[in-house]
């Protein structure tokens, strides 16, 4: 089993990346999406959407990062892709799932799903300028009104040769609302050969296992859910192969956010620090009760000495956990 950490724009830069493929568990990440419009954009965008690229591509733990890229056009899909992959990126990843009305305006992501041809014209655009060895994936929805092109568009992906296909199991309408509709990954499954990823609504390892079983895709993508639970890929891991893994306790989690912490504090403006930190605890009081209180406690605190204490403090007692509750 492979297990992917989902592209998530504004939430998982490489800060995130390293700290998240250090725990283990994670085989592949992809970089928050570069916008294409007509320009060959230079090579330090690509370093900044990937300082990986300096380590041949690579989390300090040796994962490798897709380049992810965003737009409508072939030729300058093609072109930049074809720079990505000299700057060393391991792969590259096409994005036509976003969903935001900003980007399908401007002709990009899930808004291009209502024309398979345009979508097989870029994903072979881009697998022809990209040398062999490096894969080329691409990310879709179910579609984006509905899910009456998803044969066409699958046919169209595979005919362009894509290595991998990722299908986020809803359509565009759908937003992220629950459920994931993970019974049509498997009827996508039998219209290729093309592996595919399945994704959406995998919050521990029991949703693992049956969108597994469900979408016969031996392979996930983890989004939200393993920001909640940052080890969810190694307890993924050890759940299918039967053996029992302890769960993160919250003061390891807690060390994270400090870590974290440490890692951004020279590199944002004093105001905006605890931002990242307050983001990610959004997503860990789902299921960390002392996350929801650490949220609560630093949640209009703005100088980075309070913060880093509230970050070094002692998990909150019962009683004040009981309070909040
Ligand atoms: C805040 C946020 C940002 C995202 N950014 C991207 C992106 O840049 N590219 C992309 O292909 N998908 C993006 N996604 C979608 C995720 O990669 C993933 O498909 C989706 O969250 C479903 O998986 P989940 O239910 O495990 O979270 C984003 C999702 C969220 C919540």
């Amino acid at each position: 089993m492979r297990l992917m950490l989902a592209p998530m724009e504004g939430v998982i830069d490489h800060t995130m990346r390293d700290l998240l493929t250090s725990l283990g568990g994670l085989d592949r990440c992809v970089t928050e999406f570069v916008r294409i419009s007509d320009l060959l954009l230079p090579p330090r965008v690509f370093h900044r959407y990937c300082p990986e690229l300096k380590q041949a591509g690579r989390t300090p733990s040796g994962t490798p990062v897709y380049l992810q890229l965003l737009g409508g056009q072939a030729t300058p899909m093609a072109e930049n892709a074809a720079r990505a992959a000299e700057l060393g990126a391991p792969g590259i990843d096409l994005n036509f799932g976003c969903p935001a009305k900003t980007v399908n305006r401007s002709d990009g992501g899930a808004i291009l799903l209502r024309e398979p041809e345009r979508v097989h014209k870029i994903v072979a655009a881009v697998r022809r300028a990209v040398p062999t060895d490096i894969p080329v994936t691409v990310k879709i929805r179910l579609g984006y009104q509905d899910r009456e092109l998803l044969e066409e568009n699958i046919g169209a992906i595979a005919a362009a040769r894509a290595n991998e296909l990722t299908i986020h199991a809803r359509t565009k309408v759908d937003g992220y609302r629950p459920p994931a509709y993970w019974e049509d990954v498997a009827r996508a499954r039998q219209w290729t050969t093309m592996p595919i990823v399945a994704n959406g609504e995998i919050w521990n390892p029991a949703d693992a296992s049956r969108c597994r079983q469900v979408s016969g895709c031996a392979n996930l993508m983890l989004g939200r859910g393993i920001l909640c639970r940052p080890d969810l890929a190694l307890l993924i891991k050890a759940d299918a192969q039967g053996s029992e893994l302890e769960p993160l306790a919250w003061p390891q989690v807690q060390s994270l956010l400090l870590k974290l912490f440490e890692q951004i504090v020279d590199n944002y403006d004093d105001k905006y620090v605890g931002n990242p930190i307050k983001q990610w605890l959004a997503y860990q009081r789902s299921y960390f009760p002392q996350a929801a209180l650490l949220f609560e406690r630093i949640k209009r605190l703005r100088a980075p000495v309070e913060i880093r204490q509230a970050l070094l403090d002692q998990p909150p007692s019962l009683a004040e956990r009981a309070r909040v509750a």
